[in-house]
């Protein structure tokens, strides 16, 4: 029986809990960026792409990460609302892979988290236009600053062309490095409305 590619079924709570300590150990290992994960998202001629992202936030409804909305990702999921994020510690020597659907934050989501960024990160939002051309490094300079003039001595707004995707995962995987190669793979997977799971061949 195969996966569901959309679903919206929780993530069970132990397996919710199992990805958290994970990432508190990573965090407590000082990892650097231990909520980057490499997300792949498939064009609208069906070619695959994958680039960084942080996590944001993540619950047992999924995982939420924030980008341009005019970026090659966003176009992306906006033609094929599908996709897969892979975590590497390596000083842990494990790996976490998910998949699921995809869907944009609500405004009013997205605006919440807008307002915890720094200052500093809301003016880059605005300076660019990601995953356009660029004629130079003091082009992008020059927006920052000219933002900065623009936004002096009030607060910052969510610009239209920035948010938040929700990933609801379908599966989840625990990849455990171990000794001779007889890594341990745990798969989490939803399959007829129900998480189910099962060990997989290295
Ligand atoms: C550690 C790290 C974290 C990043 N986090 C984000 C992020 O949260 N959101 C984002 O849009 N880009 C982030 N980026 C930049 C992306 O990897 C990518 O260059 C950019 O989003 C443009 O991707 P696209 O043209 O495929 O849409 C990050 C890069 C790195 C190396």
């Amino acid at each position: 029986m195969s996966q569901d590619p959309r679903s919206d079924v929780p993530v069970p709570e132990a397996v919710v809990a199992r990805f958290q300590a994970l990432l508190d150990q990573a965090r407590q290992a000082e990892i650097p960026e231990p909520s980057a994960m490499s997300l792949a998202t498939v064009s609208p001629a069906g070619a695959p792409s994958v680039r960084t992202v942080l996590l944001k936030s993540w619950s047992a409804c999924g995982i939420d990460f924030y980008t341009n909305l005019n970026s090659c990702k966003a176009r992306h999921l906006e033609a094929h609302p599908q996709a897969a994020v892979c975590f590497y510690w390596g000083p842990l020597w494990r790996q976490v892979l998910m998949e699921g659907g995809v869907e944009r934050q609500s405004d009013r989501e997205s605006d919440a988290y807008w307002e915890t960024r720094p200052r500093d990160h809301q003016l880059g939002a605005w300076s660019s236009s990601q995953s356009q051309p660029l004629s130079s490094r003091d082009f992008l300079e020059s927006e920052y600053r000219r933002y900065e003039l623009f936004f002096e001595g009030r607060p910052i707004p969510r610009p239209p062309y920035w948010g938040g995707f929700h990933l609801h995962p379908t599966l989840i995987e625990f990849w455990s490095g171990q000794a001779g190669r007889l890594h341990e793979r745990d798969r989490y997977t939803v399959v007829e409305g129900r998480w189910t799971h099962q060990l997989y061949f290295p």
